[in-house]
């Protein structure tokens, strides 16, 4: 039986952990041949042997918009199209306050959050335009709980999401009729999310905090943390030509009903 995304090429930043990875894998499972970008090439390497000819890798950070460029190109040339883009590559940063950071550590930490979040989703967006308008495609953001309110994280990561909720609302009115452009807003998600180099916290990985993956759970109205996998489905929902086609402009929350009790 054909998949959901058949005969699609996706391009997918932060592909090799995490919700990107689960997503990279479902996309393959639903027919999709997936182009993954990452900065951790051994994680890369390992889901490019699992996908084997149905995916093709690029390895480097994506706050290089040469880096970017390169994920479309190699679409183009090894798939021959391109019809769906998730920006998704992300840093978190485990809720530290601004009060309590330097002016020197304040201003790195914005540069390091800023680039990944915001900065590289403009960047692959841009890349991608042209791609995107002649397939007829989308364009995902990976957006947060965070989006929409407080308490989801610190102050830069919590900026970092809201403006990505603007990325999502100006190019879904911008890029229509040809692309859709929607975002999708996970809850605490059990993943290898990490923090700043800024702040001494890129080898902190949620997974490995027995104690936040806990709270996370306790506060959720379903009484779980998801699974990375737990998220993939509402991509496969907007990037479908087939059940999508009139969602533009809108970010699913995926986090177990925890917004309808966060202030
Ligand atoms: N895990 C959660 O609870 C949660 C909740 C809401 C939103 N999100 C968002 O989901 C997205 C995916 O995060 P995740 O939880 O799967 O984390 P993850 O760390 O498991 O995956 C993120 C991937 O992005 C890659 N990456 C980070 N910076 C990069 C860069 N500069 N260049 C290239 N690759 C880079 C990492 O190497 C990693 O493979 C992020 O945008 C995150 O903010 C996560």
């Amino acid at each position: 039986m054909a998949g959901n995304l058949s005969g699609q090429t996706a391009l997918i930043t932060g592909a090799a952990s995490g919700i990107g990875e689960a997503v990279a894998l479902r996309f393959a499972e639903e027919g999709a041949n997936v182009v993954a970008l990452d900065r951790n090439t051994d994680a890369l390497a390992e889901l490019a042997d699992r996908l084997g000819d149905r995916c093709a890798v690029v390895m480097g950070d994506c706050r290089d918009s040469v880096i970017c460029d390169s994920g479309v190109a190699l679409a183009l040339e090894k798939f021959g199209k391109l019809d769906c883009v998730i920006a998704n590559a992300g840093v978190y940063d485990w809720y530290k306050r601004i009060d309590r950071m330097s002016p020197a550590d304040l201003e790195a930490a914005f540069e390091e959050m800023f680039r990944i979040n915001v900065l590289s989703t403009l960047l692959i967006a841009r890349s991608s335009a042209e791609a995107l308008r002649e397939s007829g495609g989308s364009f995902i953001v990976s957006c947060s709980n965070a989006s929409f309110r407080a308490g989801g994280g610190g102050t830069l990561y919590t900026a970092s999401k809201f403006a990505l909720r603007g990325v999502v609302y100006q190019l879904a009115y911008e890029w229509a009729p040809h692309v859709r452009v929607n975002g999708v807003a996970p809850g605490g998600t059990v993943t290898g999310l990490s923090g700043l180099d800024a702040l001494d916290s890129s080898t902190r990985r949620l997974d490995a905090e027995g104690r936040t993956v806990e709270m996370v759970a306790k506060a959720s109205p379903l009484g779980r943390a998801a699974a990375a996998e737990d998220q993939a489905g509402c991509y496969v929902l907007l990037a479908s030509r087939r059940d999508g086609k009139n969602i533009n402009g809108t970010i699913l929350i995926n986090d177990a009903g925890l917004s309808t009790i966060m202030r």
